[in-house]
């Protein structure tokens, strides 16, 4: 198998050198290409994969392609990669937003896989999930999992709405993690502590409580339980958070990146002139 990717950006990259230190991949069969020159003298320095000066070296050679550039740049990208397609080639695009549909009219293309990676791809505990056009057949969406687990899990959904959903959860999720860790952070601050030791216990907290978290099948619940006991420390914050309707609050997020990405991947069909 012969996968291409396309953009050597954060993403393209991350996905690029995953694939290729995971032994997925014979050691010539990962191309990619990136518009700019610069950016590519710095793919070549890596030696992990052949670096390509223009689609039509590479595109044409590919069994699947990984579109990673910004949704901005397909409409252009797609139309330089459409007289350079051989059949039975298969999309992963990881473009935020863009539907299976506008890619399909994009490339006059069949076989499309879109699928929402989150950052921890970067340190290989990344989630992605996807979901394909009918088109697809069962072993080619094998191979896709095989490539997409490179950088972390994947879970293959049925509908691209449930991509949208997905992209509440995981997608944007890291970042709401994020914030949890700055708003204790900043508590550890007005505690007293210096920086660097609100850093440790809050990074070392927050990575103990998800190791525990993988190593069982008990739910978050479960675990509070575990640790807060009555007139305790543990349950005078959770009792703080409850009266906050914090988790309320966290729902309400959560959707809210939801229907963005939902928003956004209309607007981009009406930018194509196409309707969903
Ligand atoms: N970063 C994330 O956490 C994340 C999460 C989920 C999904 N995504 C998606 O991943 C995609 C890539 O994001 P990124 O952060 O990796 O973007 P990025 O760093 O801007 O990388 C994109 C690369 O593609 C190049 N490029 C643009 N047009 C091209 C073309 N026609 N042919 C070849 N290369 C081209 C860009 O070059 P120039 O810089 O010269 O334009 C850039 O080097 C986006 O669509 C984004 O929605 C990202």
């Amino acid at each position: 198998m012969k996968v291409l990717v396309i953009g050597g950006g954060n993403m393209g990259m991350t996905y690029a050198e995953a694939m290729a230190k995971s032994n997925f991949l014979s050691q010539d069969g990962l191309m990619i290409f990136d518009k700019d020159e610069a950016k590519r003298a710095v793919l070549r320095e890596s030696g992990l994969f052949t670096v390509h000066d223009s689609l039509g070296t590479c595109l044409p050679n590919a069994d699947v392609v990984l579109i990673a550039v910004k949704p901005i740049h397909a409409p252009a990208l797609m139309e330089e990669m459409q007289p350079l397609l051989k059949d039975g080639q298969v999309f992963i695009s990881i473009m935020a937003g863009v539907t299976i549909e506008t890619i399909k009219q994009g490339l006059g293309a069949e076989k499309i896989v879109r699928a929402m990676p989150n950052l921890p791809a970067l340190v290989g505990l990344g989630m992605t999930s996807f979901t394909a056009s009918a088109e697809v057949s069962r072993l080619e969406l094998a191979a896709v999992e095989g490539l997409l687990d490179t950088t972390g899990r994947s879970i293959n959904l049925n509908t691209e709405k449930e991509i949208d959903a997905s992209t509440g959860i995981s997608g944007s999720g890291p970042a709401y993690i994020f914030y949890f860790m700055q708003a204790l952070m900043d508590a550890a601050s007005r505690m007293g502590f210096s920086k660097d030791e609100a850093r440790l216990l809050v990074g070392q907290t927050f990575a103990g409580a998800v190791e525990l978290f993988n190593s069982s099948d008990l739910s978050p619940e479960d675990w509070m339980d575990k640790v807060a006991s009555k007139g305790g420390t543990t349950r005078a914050a959770l009792d703080s958070m409850d009266d906050n309707n914090l988790n309320a609050h966290i729902q309400t997020a959560a959707y809210a990146a939801f229907r963005r990405a939902e928003a956004l991947g209309q607007e981009t069909l009406e930018k194509e002139g196409t309707h969903a």
